[in-house]
């Protein structure tokens, strides 16, 4: 028997920690503690993904939400680390590239606990993301690193990471299994009225915080709202936001939804217009036209494919991607792997037990 504590923070998070539950209950040789940081909190945030998608509750909820990224680190690094000295598993998991995942990275390799990376080796090449700061950090400690393309592989090649005492895994990308197994559980949003329209997302900090990116995003997307309906399930650091700066907007706001609704907007939606990273991916998994609201992609192949055009935040290039972009409707390749991504990282966690 062994014992994994993974680390869950942030709603890309529980979405994929669904897959891997899932798969656990398939190995009865394997524990798994589950730790929830709190970094996202509101139950739209969090308690739906855990309720629709049945993941276990946390044994562990460490109520580190909020605040700077030190101050919110620092006091997860201070409770995770307390979990560990309790439970002493034989692993930590953690997934993506959030600050709940190197707070975790942090103490693991601190404590000698063998670390797991799932979304290890991808890059965006931006040091100015937190996010990339966060992941590189994190692969350079980790023993186990999956990673979900051959990119992202090729990028922990280039560093060197063969001269590193670690283990790369193309394990395929476990939103892969995620989006293959709910896509039957797909649910219309309660009184949702409209049939014809684009699905749009914006959270990352880089257009968030900086209000000439954010208003001229606006401004992109109000040009198209006059041609197609946009619906824009909002994140709470973007609707904060636009409250203080009182955009005005052309498009219709949601709070944020369930995972089993939101697959059924990216099912229903003409074409997806997203800052996200999972969602830039479950566009190509349902076969949707993606315009990504960023200057870098970590996945580069959607873009080379032409399933992706990537248009920063210039309000005229985004009406133009919109209006000329000729993108690719072949979308048989398998670049995200099979869709068994949570059966190759738990037989890879017990192989290297
Ligand atoms: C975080 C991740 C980002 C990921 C995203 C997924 C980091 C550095 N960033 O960004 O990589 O793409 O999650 O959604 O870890 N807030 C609420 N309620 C919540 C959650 C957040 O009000 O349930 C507000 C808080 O004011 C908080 C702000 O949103 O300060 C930002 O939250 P945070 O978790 O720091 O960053 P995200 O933008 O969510
Ligand atoms: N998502 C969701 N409800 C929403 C918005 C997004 O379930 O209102 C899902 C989305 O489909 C994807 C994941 O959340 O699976 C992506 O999370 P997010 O965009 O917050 O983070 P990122 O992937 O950029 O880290």
């Amino acid at each position: 028997m062994i014992k994994i504590l993974t680390i869950l923070g942030a709603r890309p998070q529980f979405i994929k920690a669904g897959s891997l539950s899932r798969e656990l209950l398939n190995y009865s040789n394997i524990q798994e503690v589950i730790v929830h940081t709190g970094q996202h909190y509101d139950s739209n945030m969090s308690d739906v993904f855990f309720t629709e998608m049945k993941i276990p509750t946390p044994n562990y909820f460490l109520d580190v939400g909020g605040g700077s990224h030190g101050e919110m680190t620092g006091r997860m690094i201070e409770k995770i680390e307390k979990v560990v000295m309790i439970e002493n598993p034989d692993w930590m998991l953690v997934y993506g590239d959030t600050n709940s995942t190197l707070a975790g990275a942090i103490v693991a390799s601190k404590l000698h606990i063998k670390l797991a990376h799932v979304e290890a080796g991808l890059r965006s090449f931006n040091m100015k993301m937190p996010e990339e700061i966060n992941r590189i950090l994190t692969d350079r400690v980790s023993n186990l690193l999956f990673c979900p393309t051959n990119a992202a592989l090729d990028n922990l090649k280039l560093e060197g990471f063969d001269n590193i005492n670690s283990t790369i895994v193309n394990s395929g990308d476990i939103m892969l299994d995620g989006a293959i197994y709910y896509e039957g559980f797909a649910k219309k949003p309660l009184n949702f009225g409209f049939s014809d329209f684009i699905l749009a997302t914006i959270h990352r900090a880089e257009n968030t915080n900086n209000i000439d990116r954010l208003i001229s995003i606006i401004e992109g997307l109000n040009a198209i709202a006059r041609h197609k309906t946009i619906i824009l399930p909002v994140h709470p650091r973007t609707k904060a936001i636009m409250k203080e700066l009182g955009l005005e907007m052309n498009f219709v706001l949601l709070d944020p939804v369930g995972y089993f609704e939101m697959i059924w907007l990216i099912k229903n939606s003409t074409m997806i217009i997203t800052d996200s990273g999972g969602l830039q991916k479950e566009s190509y998994f349902f076969k949707k036209p993606c315009i990504t609201l960023r200057d870098e992609t970590e996945w580069v192949e959607l873009v080379s494919g032409r399933f992706n055009v990537l248009v920063g935040s210039d309000s005229a290039t985004i009406f133009d991607a919109y209006k000329n972009f000729v993108f690719s409707n072949d979308f048989n390749g398998n670049i995200y792997g099979h869709g068994n991504a949570s059966k190759i990282i738990l037989d890879n966690l017990l192989s290297y037990s």
